[in-house]
């Protein structure tokens, strides 16, 4: 009996040296972890079973035969974070390169079916140099098996992607359709076509890194939502990630305890809005001085930074915050921040998250550049999203709330549930100056200034709308949290539902 139990011993410890020590050193040497070593970090000590270890690929051909790893490059199975379910798979680069076989695919498919049976999250740690060249098609078919069930899974289980080598051609279309991609700066990439194949076909010279790196994908393309110095930091902050997410779609957000009073007043905030309405303030402070502990999870803080989207807790709930920020393009709605916040909105609304926004918004983004570019479909992105979102939704305007992105930024006739203004709110087609400008054009300066004034006192006050109902109540700024955690306690039960349909016709 102990020389078979040897046995299984031993041959867990070949599946668990991967492609060898060699190649092992040589990740270590780029300052990769390896692929266990990335689990072992992402889940609690222990408590990861794994799956498939002993699988094989099934190629024949270019010598393949004759090598068999098991595991064929990716390790997978489930575990905890922080006492939840989660299931995960690692692609090892030191077997064939992380490659995907057909049997490497069909690892990865017996997880996520798993996930969606049982309803968990799934969490891909990607290092990979994309289809198995000896395979040819079945890898293809790998890859498409992959495709499905991210769809299927999308709005069913949170899916997360952490990109930590290569990831390129349509292999990265897996990763693209999950929920939340971070990548790690200097060693992971994605793109369609690789810096060769762009100079080829374009001539541009571009390296790894300018094209698809962490940097560029999520500061310009908004492909990933964050970057990290290195594997242990993206992997630590996916734990702190998954903490906020409900397990899936048939679970509620998840509830922690904590120390910070529900009425908790900061009187900081009734002095926040500068006298002069077109200086800035930073709507960071805002939502860290609302949220349990001032903590914040922020996504996409490179890109479109006119808007903040992000995860926090309210009574130890999770909540998604969205908020217009004046210290970037005074902000402004432009084509990113609508798209940015528009699947954020999404996101929230498919996981049962309720929805906190923060509104001080001047309007949309003129321009050549935005009208040329599609703001019309790409802002209207966000206006569907706000609209058919069933989840609580609360919205706080502090200041301005002008014209289009009044209704757009949750208002009430979105179905906003409770919509709270400060009194420094500004509810109006437009800014008072060009308000006037345009009814009293050709009059005189003086005339303008007095006209400016009379408007300003007309509307650049929360009442004329609370007056039609449109604002539940004007708070005093210090109460927001003690409004919103109220409020999110009404809501809890809230029962809402959309027409049966298909599905809708987002303009994409
Ligand atoms: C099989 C592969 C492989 C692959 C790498 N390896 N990619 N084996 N299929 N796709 C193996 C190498 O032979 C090598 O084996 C080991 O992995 C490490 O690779 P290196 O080249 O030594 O590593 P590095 O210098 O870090 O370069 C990594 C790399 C490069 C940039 C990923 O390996 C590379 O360009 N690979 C090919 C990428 C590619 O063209 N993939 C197909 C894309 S098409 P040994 O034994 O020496 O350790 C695609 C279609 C998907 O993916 C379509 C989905 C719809």
């Amino acid at each position: 009996m102990q020389h078979i139990l040897d046995q299984l011993k031993e041959k867990r410890a070949q599946a668990e040296l991967g492609g060898g020590q060699k190649r092992i050193d040589a990740q270590h040497g780029k300052g990769k972890l390896t692929a266990r070593e990335r689990l072992d970090v992402l889940l609690d000590p222990g408590s990861f079973e794994e799956y498939d270890r002993y699988v094989e690929h099934n190629c024949v051909d270019f010598g393949m035969d004759e090598q068999h790893i098991p595991g064929d490059g990716v390790v997978t199975g489930s575990g905890t974070v922080n006492g939840r379910l989660v299931f995960v798979f690692s692609q090892d680069f030191t077997v064939f390169g992380g490659s995907l076989s057909e049997r490497h695919a069909e690892k990865i498919c017996k997880v996520m079916d798993m996930a969606l049976k049982i309803g968990a999250p799934v969490i891909g740690l990607n290092d990979s140099g994309g289809a198995r060249i000896q395979e040819g098609v079945a890898s293809l078919g790998g890859y498409a098996e992959v495709f499905q069930r991210n769809v299927l899974a999308s709005g069913v289980v949170p899916q997360l992607s952490l990109i930590m080598g290569p990831c390129a051609g349509g292999a990265v279309y897996s990763p693209a359709m999950t929920d939340f991609i971070f990548m790690v700066k200097d060693s992971s990439y994605m793109f369609v076509t690789g810096p060769d194949v762009v100079k080829t076909v374009t001539n541009e010279v571009v390296t790894q890194e300018e094209l698809g790196g962490a940097v560029t994908h999520t500061t310009k393309s908004s492909v990933a939502d964050l970057a990290f110095e290195n594997d242990i930091e993206a992997l630590l902050t996916a734990r702190d990630f998954i903490d906020f997410m409900p397990l899936s779609n048939r679970e509620e957000v998840p509830e922690r305890p904590t120390a910070d009073p529900f009425d908790r007043t900061e009187p900081s905030l009734d002095q926040i809005i500068p006298a002069n309405a077109n200086q800035p303030y930073d709507m960071h402070e805002v939502i860290e001085k609302t949220l349990d502990e001032g903590d914040f999870f922020e996504v996409q803080p490179a890109h479109a930074g006119n808007i903040i989207c992000g995860f926090g807790r309210v009574e130890g709930r999770t909540v998604g915050v969205v908020a217009n920020q004046p210290m970037v393009l005074a902000g402004v709605l432009d084509i990113n921040s609508a798209k940015k916040a528009a699947r954020f909105v999404r996101y929230c609304d498919a996981f049962s998250i309720p929805i906190l926004t923060f509104v001080d918004v001047p309007g949309f983004l003129p321009g050549t550049a935005q009208e040329h570019n599609g703001i019309i479909k790409h802002g209207a992105k966000l206006l569907f999203a706000y609209a058919e979102a069933t989840v609580p939704k609360i919205t706080v305007i502090t200041r301005k709330a002008y014209g289009g992105a009044y209704d757009v930024m949750s208002s009430k006739h979105l179905r906003g549930d409770l919509n709270y203004a400060w009194p420094t709110a500004e509810i109006a087609v437009m800014g008072a100056k060009g308000a006037v400008e345009i009814i009293f054009r050709n009059k005189s300066e003086e005339e303008i200034a007095e006209r400016t004034k009379e408007y300003e006192d007309r509307f650049a006050n929360p009442f004329v709308a609370a007056s039609k109902g449109f604002i539940d109540e004007v708070i005093m700024p210090h109460s927001t949290r003690l409004r919103i955690a109220l409020g999110l306690r009404k809501l809890r039960s809230k029962q809402l539902e959309n027409p049966w349909k298909k599905h809708d016709n987002i303009p994409l």
